[in-house]
């Protein structure tokens, strides 16, 4: 997500808006810009790139006065590609704003404003806010009430810092889902999207809640929540800066984990049509699944796998052929490609240079589709169009949530093919948007299990070697808990087929070898992997089950640790089954003393090859 600073009080606020934003520069961002109010004047600085730009500019800019209110803002792009344009603040007449989130319908609000007149400048949702605020403010409201009023108007995830040159004294903020924290100090005041921004300048901080609209001046604020007035306790932050960045966790791995729940909402975030019960991704091309005859999923590591549960939904529910190979494979194989097959590139950083090569090949003759994390990545910019999976940055090198949301929009392009070749029907597609909107509290639960999967890393962290065994879609959770295990705590972790043992490895299986079993209940795959799991028990393997499936007996009877995660469908199971899969590679390195966010040998983006 991006970062937020805002201040107010008696200090130079560019040097403390630049500070803040600093100390948020780790979380990754592609462009950035301040808005302060000197001389009774808005002056707004933006700039492409590091914030060494930003100073550069302010620089050049050489703003007058001091100026002593401000806000500042680091974007990762979400809508509209990196560039000065589109970097905020965004402004409008008198406004200027900052915004974190996704405005869902940005698109319908921006078209009514420009039947009134407002000309927009940039490409992103956020510019949309800031005529919004102008025109209730022209139209005689003050600017916590234009907060108010433009709010309520807007459907989607927000985090808004508003000033206007009107009112030099005060902030105006607005929290919907993305996070605001007050600092508050003595004559001085900080709005931020993060503890880390404002620690070095105090620890009194009030959290704001979902719906909260906060007036903020140098010696004041109040609060409003559902148009009352509210107290929201002060807190103190007793963390350290190192800590603080990873929002109070010991690493950033964890913290990625735990983001979980969040991400998968805003994977989904304007894509879920409840209402109607479809599902729409509409940077697709209309009828590109409809074109194709066959699709062709690449990627490397953690996104061959994400890959792997691709190829299953597409073929399940829109009956498409589907291959899957490594990137490193298919670049150099000469294969067979043309119009009517889609590559669909899966890539969390769009800068493995593997997949930039695979799909430098893709576009000579096929028709290219990417699913990425980052906005104005290489890859973003070589295929046709990017379903981007709004992770947020993803900073430990041990992928966790961009493979949650790789699997999630592989899941919802499946759904959507599955509409275009008429092979899905209403009823259906309903009771897959319902399942989706169960997902994040489902994801929230086998959270839930960290305590349980830290007991069972304690009693296993000894272990030399393990085996990760699912069947079907269990498969590639398999293959991605063997990665994690492996390449975080170097322990040697082999992902295979349940039904495959019986053809070699079972000979490996002894009482020193725990034996991950992932087994979730669909019924005609349930029985296969239980009897795959009596195998490996009948030769004395200590076996760790994951299960969709509350209170089985039988799979008691053969296990030595049972964790169970909820059930919300069939094909939502991987994502969900995988969570305690990162959980126990996670506390099996730190058990180990392991690097946990920068194992060695490892980058977080193998940009060679
Ligand atoms: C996953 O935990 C690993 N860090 C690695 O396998 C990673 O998934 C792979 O390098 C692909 O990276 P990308 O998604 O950025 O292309």
């Amino acid at each position: 997500m991006c970062g937020i600073v805002g201040y107010v009080g008696p200090k130079n606020a560019l040097d403390v808006i630049i500070g803040g934003l600093e100390r948020l520069e780790y979380r990754g961002y592609d462009s950035a810009g301040v808005a302060v109010i000197a001389d009774g004047q808005i002056r707004v600085t933006r700039a492409v790139g590091k914030l060494e730009n930003l100073k550069k500019s302010l620089e050049d800019a050489a703003v007058p006065a001091v100026p002593h209110l401000g806000i500042g803002h680091t974007r990762w792009a979400t809508h509209g590609k990196p560039s000065e344009t589109n970097a905020h603040p965004h402004s409008a007449g008198k406004v200027s704003l900052i915004h974190n989130g996704i405005i869902e319908n940005y698109m319908t609000l921006r078209a009514d404003l420009e039947r009134e007149g407002c000309i927009f400048r940039s490409d992103t949702d956020t510019e949309i806010a800031a005529h919004l605020c102008n025109r209730y403010i022209s139209k005689g409201l003050d600017l916590f009430n234009a907060m108010k009023a433009m709010c309520a108007e807007i459907k989607g995830s927000y985090a808004f810092l508003v000033i206007d040159e009107r009112y030099p004294d005060r902030i105006v903020a607005a929290k919907n889902s993305s996070p605001i924290v007050l600092g508050i100090g003595a004559g001085e005041m900080w709005v931020a999207s993060d503890i880390p921004a404002i620690l070095g300048s105090t620890r009194q901080v009030v959290i704001l809640e979902d719906g909260d609209i906060t007036e903020v001046r140098a010696n004041t604020f109040r609060i409003e929540h559902d148009g009352k007035e509210v107290e929201r306790t002060p807190m103190t932050i007793t963390w350290d800066p190192v800590t603080a960045q990873k929002g109070g966790f010991k690493h950033f791995m964890l913290k990625e984990i735990h983001d979980q729940p969040q991400v998968v909402t805003d994977c989904v975030r304007g894509r879920l049509r409840q209402d109607v019960g479809s599902v729409e991704l509409p940077e697709l091309p209309p009828t590109l699944l409809k074109e194709v005859q066959r699709v062709l999923f690449l990627g490397c590591g953690t996104a061959w796998h994400a890959a792997l549960l691709g190829k299953f939904y597409l073929e399940s529910l829109a009956r498409i052929p589907c291959e899957v190979d490594y990137a490193s494979e298919f670049r150099y194989r000469e294969p067979v490609l043309d119009a009517r097959t889609l590559v669909v590139a899966i890539s969390q950083s769009g800068e493995t240079a593997d997949t930039l090569g695979a799909v430098d090949v893709a576009v000579k003759h096929a028709r290219t589709l990417a699913i990425c994390n980052v906005l104005g990545s290489s890859l973003s910019r070589k295929v046709e169009s990017t379903v981007f999976t709004h992770a947020g940055p993803e900073i430990s090198v041990a992928s966790t949530k961009a493979f949650t949301t790789q699997v999630l929009a592989s899941y919802l392009l499946a759904l959507v093919s599955a509409e275009q070749r008429s092979m899905i029907n209403k009823a259906k597609l309903a009771e897959h948007t319902h399942a989706i909107a169960l997902l994040p509290m489902a994801m929230q639960a086998a959270v839930a299990t960290e305590s349980s999967v830290r007991e069972v890393a304690r009693r296993f962290q000894t272990a030399r070697d393990f085996l990760f065994l699912g069947r079907g879609l269990c498969y590639p959770v398999a293959l991605e808990g063997a990665l994690k295990l492996k390449e975080i705590s170097y322990i040697h972790a082999e992902g295979y087929p349940a039904g495959e043992m019986k053809h070699g490895p079972i000979a490996l299986i002894d009482d020193k070898m725990p034996v991950v079993m992932v087994v979730q209940r669909s019924p005609h795959l349930r029985d296969k992997a239980m009897s795959n799991l009596r195998e490996v028990h009948s030769r004395d393997a200590q076996v760790i089950a994951v299960t969709d499936t509350e209170g089985d007996k039988e799979l008691r009877r053969y296990a030595a640790e049972v964790i169970e995660v909820p059930f919300v469908s069939d094909l939502l199971s991987p994502l969900i089954l995988t969570v305690p899969l990162q959980l126990l590679a996670y506390y099996v390195a730190v058990l180990n003393g392991t690097d946990v966010d920068l194992p060695r040998n490892l980058a977080k983006s193998v940009t060679v090859e």
